[in-house]
């Protein structure tokens, strides 16, 4: 367990309005895999070129349908874990929090917050690759292995339906980006929690934070390009660091 200073939890309980941004590490403890990890993240195991891009989807539909199908039904499987509960507790006790997530699960509403910034879409709603009408999520296949499926067809005008991620090369909704950026504008304290920091824009939020004058904070296991700006690296698993932090915020103990 990393030592949590007294600074940090005067920090936490000073801060009238607190950015929580998240990364694929805070459901890694719940069984979603993460990206970018060597041995068990999901780049390294499959190709996003082939998986997560318009022209992936538009050459090979069934493959790239399939891979988020068993996704999705990894993220149905899984429960929200302690980390995402901490997350919730704090949101309890700061005046103000805004929950970022790069996640494409919905294990932060599970945990009980109803308004998450979604950056990169969602695993769970799906859309029309044409008309972006949307598609009844109820009808969608789980996989328990990836593997080819059709994806259905758009009820209004037959082309095939896409999961309704942010692929690699697209804009992230406009709306979500405009609310994350003007909260990192606003904000007094960013808690950074699970990202690599190396996917744009979200990882300019904390960047952005910090040059209007925010702390940043970051819990992760490994180094990331915060390291040297942050005030606080909490290295170790958020699932076992942000009970803790917020015990000592409670003042459990
Ligand atoms: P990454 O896979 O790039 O990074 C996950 C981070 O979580 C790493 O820095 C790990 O060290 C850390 N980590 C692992 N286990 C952890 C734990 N138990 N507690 C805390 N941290 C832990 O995932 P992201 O930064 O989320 O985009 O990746 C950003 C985007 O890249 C994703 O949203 C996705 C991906 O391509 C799209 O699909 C558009």
């Amino acid at each position: 367990m990393p030592l949590i200073e007294t600074s940090l939890i005067r920090a936490l309980q000073e801060a009238r309005h607190v950015v929580v941004l998240t990364g694929a590490g805070v459901s890694a403890e719940s069984g979603v895999p993460t990206f970018r990890e060597a041995q068990t993240g999901l780049w390294a195991r499959y190709d996003p070129d082939r998986l997560a891009t318009p022209a992936a989807f538009a050459d090979d539909p069934a493959l790239v349908w399939g891979w988020y199908a068993w996704r999705r039904k990894l993220v149905r499987q899984a429960m929200p874990n302690p980390a995402h509960v901490a997350i919730r507790r704090l949101a309890e006790l700061v005046p103000r929090l805004t929950l970022i997530t790069q996640n494409v699960d919905d294990l932060h509403e599970r945990a009980g917050h109803d308004s998450v910034i979604h950056l990169h879409g969602s695993l769970m709603d799906s859309r029309c690759s044409v008309c972006e009408a949307g598609h009844e999520a109820s009808a969608e296949v789980l996989l328990a292995e990836p593997g080819p499926v059709e994806p259905p067809r758009c009820r209004l005008c037959a082309a095939p339906v896409r999961p309704g991620v942010v692929w690699f090369g697209e804009a992230l909704p406009a709306q979500e980006l405009a609310q994350a950026f003007a909260a990192a504008q606003r904000c007094e304290l960013v808690l950074s929690v699970g990202t690599s920091g190396q996917v744009y824009p979200a990882a300019a939020i904390p960047l952005v934070a910090a040059r209007a004058g925010a702390r940043l904070v970051q819990i992760n296991p490994a180094p990331t390009p915060l390291d040297d700006l942050a005030e606080h690296s909490l290295r170790g698993a958020a699932g076992i660091v942000l009970p803790e932090l917020l015990d000592r915020l409670e003042g459990l103990n």
